[in-house]
């Protein structure tokens, strides 16, 4: 199969953390666990936790105002603002309308995306589609989360696990010399929704003393059950995104998967017939930033100049839903 023609290209990411850095030793104070079990059983050293004040929509901006600088897009030159996430700061209106205004992307529309950890590529397919379409020309896709706002720190199972931070990649209408967007795979299956989910809160069990007192609003999490499904389903996507861009793993420069835990990475690496010197990994300083690990990764990668001009590169994400995706991107 010939490599399809992107219809989209990256035209610039941006990234922001906040600065405060929670290590292991610092979690372990305050709960039943230890800088060696979190180490070797996800890879984290880490992570960065914002400050209440700090909002998505704020973390969101800054890392949109870095990319669309690298692109040299003005904001009024945005047609589409698709913000990911899995913590909106409220629940009306939405993260990327707080965005739109602290941006001044006035001619855009915004709008959130709800995919967890893989909603940076679905909004990435979103923003092509929309393109494709003829509705506009520039895409700011965005994936602002503040994971912190919604852990319950009482369970070491999942506490130990999450971070903050945001990432951003301003989309533009390629210019046919064949970067960009190469293939995608991106899938979900309701059924294993109650996998990883926040039970109370929303409007099935609305915000009550209950809800409180019992954190029914808070993370839960199967966690061996999401590791199996994490693996199995990333590397089918892998292997699907490859075929659908008529290339083979040893035409990727660079995996950049989601940040979720070392041996997950290091599995599906394996099963992509990847070698992890062509893995992009920082899951050890930031956690899992849900929707945020891919552009942060990828921004962090093209800083590094181990991804540019003429490199392929392949992504890979999984996250509650369940929902699941893969994409190979030429810079
Ligand atoms: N510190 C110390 N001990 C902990 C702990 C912690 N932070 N968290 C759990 N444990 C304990 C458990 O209570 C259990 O104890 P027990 O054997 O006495 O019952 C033991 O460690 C082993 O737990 P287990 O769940 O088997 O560990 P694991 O090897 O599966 O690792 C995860 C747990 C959560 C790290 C792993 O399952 C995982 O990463 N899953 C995927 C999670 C994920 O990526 N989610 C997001 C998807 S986007």
């Amino acid at each position: 199969m010939q490599t399809p023609m992107p219809i989209v290209e990256i035209a610039g990411t941006g990234r922001f953390l906040p600065d405060n850095v929670v290590t292991n030793d610092d979690l372990a104070k305050r709960m039943d666990t230890s800088d060696e079990w979190i180490q070797t059983r996800t890879g984290i050293r880490e992570r960065r936790i914002a400050p209440p004040e700090l909002w998505a929509a704020q973390m969101g901006t800054e890392a949109a105002r870095k990319a669309m600088e690298k692109a040299g897009v003005e904001p009024g030159e945005v047609d589409i603002l698709i913000v990911s996430t899995a913590t909106p700061d409220r629940w009306l209106p939405s993260t990327a309308c707080d965005m739109q205004s602290l941006i001044g992307c006035d001619n855009a529309l915004a709008f959130d995306l709800m995919a967890a950890c893989t909603g940076h590529l679905y909004a990435l397919t979103m923003a092509e589609g929309y393109i494709a379409a003829g509705r506009g020309e520039v895409a700011l896709v965005v994936a602002a989360e503040k994971m912190s706002a919604i852990m319950d720190w009482d369970d070491r199972s999942t506490a130990v696990l999450f971070g903050d931070g945001a990432g951003a990649a301003v989309v533009r209408k390629a210019d046919g010399s064949g970067r960009g967007i190469l293939s995608s795979h991106h899938r979900s299956d309701g059924k294993l929704a109650e996998l990883l989910y926040r039970p109370g809160g929303g409007a099935v069990e609305p915000l009550s003393q209950t809800v409180l007192d019992e954190g029914r609003h808070l993370l839960k999490m199967e966690g061996r059950e999401i590791f199996k499904n994490a693996v199995r389903s990333m590397a089918e996507a892998c292997d699907l995104a490859l075929q659908k861009a008529g290339l083979t793993a040893s035409d990727i420069d660079l995996l950049v998967p989601h940040q979720a835990n070392i041996r997950i990475i290091e599995a599906t690496a394996k099963y992509a017939g990847i070698p992890m010197d062509k893995v992009y990994v920082n899951v050890d300083r930031y956690g899992n930033m849900s929707s945020a690990t891919v552009p942060i990764a990828f921004d962090e990668a093209i800083e590094q100049g181990r991804l540019g001009p003429g490199s392929t590169a392949m992504t890979v994400a999984f996250g509650a839903g369940l929902t699941w995706g893969a994409m190979t991107i030429r810079l």
